[in-house]
């Protein structure tokens, strides 16, 4: 890996207006640097803001504080001109293999917009010979071009999102849950051909995950997301070795145990605002048989701001013998 920063996230915040006083702070101050070559996987529960942090960083969403410099320019202040160019070199893989793919085109015609659009391969034979090699490249194949994506499995959707993101061959992919979506047979055949790329293409990812052991075998540095911030952040060996937030521990058990992690509810969500994680305790749960569940307090203030000297216990993770 060579030690070449290509983004740096500094202060990063993402706040949503969801009424008349409510303000979500869905992504509340992150800062790293992410450098040319590496995989930086973001881990966190459902709901702690990963997306929201992707989709701001390549300027799906505006900031509403920090900065975002790719290739030493600030992607939120770029120009006409700079923006396309930047769309050409940072790609996103979106979490919903399906949603991000309209059902009224082809394979090929999905593949071929972004190329159309920065005018890549003019000439009609040599960019269907592109874009059969870019189904090549992601384990499909040119029969499957014409074809349209409610015909494909979850994991060949994917795929296609995949070779959509290479299209352009950008130096930069940000890969948003890129197999929760997926069998676990497929999420290996996933993770494997987005490795292969990565040697191939000398790419950089940023890959956000809510389940630690897949986000261990590809990145190489990982920080953890908790409500918002970025509680750890570590090379992936280290995480392993040595946790030292309690959330992290909480999320490295869940490995060890085989745990299944809950979605977290929207009564999380509603108290996020300045939630530090105090400490995470374990308990048993008498109404389970051979399970206990991993509770979270935090402090809690309402979203009107005033601060609520009840302290509320909150289910993080749900265990299970397996
Ligand atoms: N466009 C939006 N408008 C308002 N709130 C939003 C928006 N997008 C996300 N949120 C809220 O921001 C918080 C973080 O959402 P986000 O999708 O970033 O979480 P996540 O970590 O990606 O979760 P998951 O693992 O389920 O994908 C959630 O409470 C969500 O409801
Ligand atoms: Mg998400």
């Amino acid at each position: 890996m060579e030690n070449e920063v290509l983004l740096s996230v500094r202060d990063l915040k993402k706040h949503f207006t969801m009424g008349k006083n409510e303000i979500l702070k869905a992504v509340d101050g992150i800062s790293f640097d992410i450098y040319k070559g590496e995989t930086f996987g973001l881990v966190g529960e459902s709901g702690c803001g990963k997306s929201t942090a992707g989709r701001t960083m390549i300027g799906l969403y505006d900031r509403t504080d920090g900065e975002v410099v790719f290739n030493g320019k600030d992607v939120h202040s770029l120009s006409e001109k700079e923006k396309f160019q930047f769309h050409k070199q940072m790609q996103m893989i979106f979490q919903d293999p399906y949603a991000s793919l309209n059902p009224r085109s082809t394979v090929k015609e999905i593949i071929s917009e972004p190329m159309e659009v920065h005018g890549l391969f003019p000439n009609k034979k040599e960019r269907s010979e592109r874009i059969y090699q870019l189904l090549e490249d992601v384990g499909l194949n040119r029969d499957h071009a014409n074809r349209y994506p409610h015909e494909f499995s979850g994991g060949q959707r994917q795929r296609i999102g995949i070779a959509r993101a290479l299209a352009l061959d950008p130096d930069f992919i940000i890969a948003d849950e890129p197999i929760s979506a997926l069998d676990v047979s497929v999420q290996a055949q996933v993770v494997n051909l987005l490795k292969r790329l990565q040697e191939e293409k000398g790419l950089t990812y940023l890959f956000i995950a809510h389940d630690l052991s897949m986000v261990k075998q590809i990145s190489d540095r990982i920080g953890v997301m908790y409500l918002g911030h970025i509680v750890e952040l570590t090379a992936s060996n280290q995480l392993y070795n040595k946790p030292l937030h309690p959330y992290t521990q909480a999320l490295l058990s869940a490995i060890l145990y085989r745990i299944r992690m809950w979605r977290i509810s929207g009564s999380v969500s509603s108290c996020r605002e300045n939630c530090q994680v105090q400490w995470i305790r374990r308990a048993a749960v008498s109404s389970e048989p051979d399970a206990s569940t991993l509770w979270t307090s935090v402090p809690r203030r309402n979203l009107s701001g005033r601060r609520s000297t009840k302290t509320i216990m909150l289910p993080v993770i749900y265990m299970m013998n397996m």
